[in-house]
């Protein structure tokens, strides 16, 4: 009988093994179960807070953006990282006439998007002061083969007096990099018509913003921004954690959207004149209430979220949506923001 139910152990620890081995690499994906937990109450918080005491929990925060009596709950006997979900308080719960839903919130692997490989990096940076020799990338002389004839021939471009604006061949690019003319995304023109981002507001969910940057300043919207990495931050400010070099990204595509056009100073946004915001939430835990409150953050007063993060892009990763993160966008399709005209 004892050999037998041995033989039986090892058997489920060979199908275990195997499943495992099936399912290839995606079982690392899959991040460490948290004490954060979304629980759905029928009621207010009130309710939340009855229906948490008599569970062993505390209710952490209201997501008001997220849903109506959505609430996200903690309980300090489950660790911060675990393996293994915590099923027991989860049935606890789900026992309450209250509840109508409860989630335990798992860590997502969440990888900035950078440039992976970038040429230009081989080459000494031009001096801004010798502008007579601009010349960092020498591409081969590229000829067009369509023979239609080059827009950027026969205009005077738009010349903004940022020093770096020259480096932006992907906006404007008459060739001043060596790369063939008019092999850009064609904003000059949408500038000209007067879409240059007036009246939009956009936000950059990510590791923060350095909002007090030169180039951003003035583009900057308070209303737009919150940090959701520190719940202790009194003034709700995303700026990042500058004591981490790695938490540049935010402010960095936070320029290539909105940076300020013309001020003698760095570089050009592809919508200069837009409302820019950030909201920080990528220095810390991300899990899938996070990304849903960080994509509802003001979404009465934000036009454009901008969230250039994911899993890992290896190629072989793949990873849908959370439940509350598939709400939110839906949410931020079927509400009307305030900005919006007509
Ligand atoms: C940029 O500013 C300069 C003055 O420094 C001005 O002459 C020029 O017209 C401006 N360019 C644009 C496109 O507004």
């Amino acid at each position: 009988m004892a050999r037998w139910r041995r033989q039986s152990v090892l058997c489920c620890v060979t199908i275990a093994v195997f499943c495992t081995l099936l399912q290839g690499g995606s079982t690392d994906e899959i991040g460490h179960y948290t004490n954060d937990f979304v629980v759905e109450i029928d009621g207010d918080m009130a309710v939340a807070d009855l229906v948490a005491s008599t569970t062993g929990f505390s209710v952490e925060k209201q997501l008001t953006s997220v849903g109506d009596g959505v609430f996200h709950f903690v309980h300090s006997g489950v660790s911060s990282r675990s393996k293994r979900s915590a099923d027991d308080l989860l049935a606890r719960l789900l026992a309450n006439p209250s509840v109508r839903r409860a989630e335990q919130q798992r860590e997502l692997t969440r990888v900035k998007r950078e440039i992976i490989y970038d040429k230009q990096k081989e080459l000494p940076i031009r001096t801004y002061e010798d502008k007579s020799v601009y010349q960092r990338f020498k591409a081969p002389n590229i000829v067009r083969k369509d023979n239609i004839p080059n827009p950027k021939d026969s205009q005077n471009h738009i010349k903004f007096n940022d020093q770096y604006f020259p480096d932006q061949w992907y906006l404007v690019n008459t060739g001043q990099s060596g790369g063939p003319v008019g092999y850009d995304i064609n904003v000059e023109s949408a500038w000209r018509k007067g879409f240059t981002g007036k009246g939009v507001v956009v936000t950059i969910l990510d590791d923060g913003i350095d909002h007090t940057h030169p180039d951003l300043a003035l583009n900057y919207d308070p209303l737009a921004s919150g940090d959701l990495n520190d719940k202790n931050d009194p003034l709700n400010d995303p700026t990042p954690d500058k004591t981490k070099p790695t938490n540049a990204h935010g402010t960095r595509c936070a320029g290539e959207v909105a940076a300020i056009a013309n001020n003698s100073n760095c570089c050009v946004g592809v919508a200069y004149e837009a409302k820019i915001g950030g909201v920080r939430m990528l220095d810390g835990k991300v899990t899938d209430m996070l990304e849903a409150q960080a994509l509802l953050y003001h979404n009465q007063h934000v036009d454009i979220y901008s969230a250039s993060w994911g899993p890992k892009d290896d190629g072989k990763t793949m990873e849908g949506p959370g439940t509350y993160v598939k709400r939110a966008l839906q949410k931020g399709v079927t509400e009307v923001s305030q900005t919006e005209r007509g």
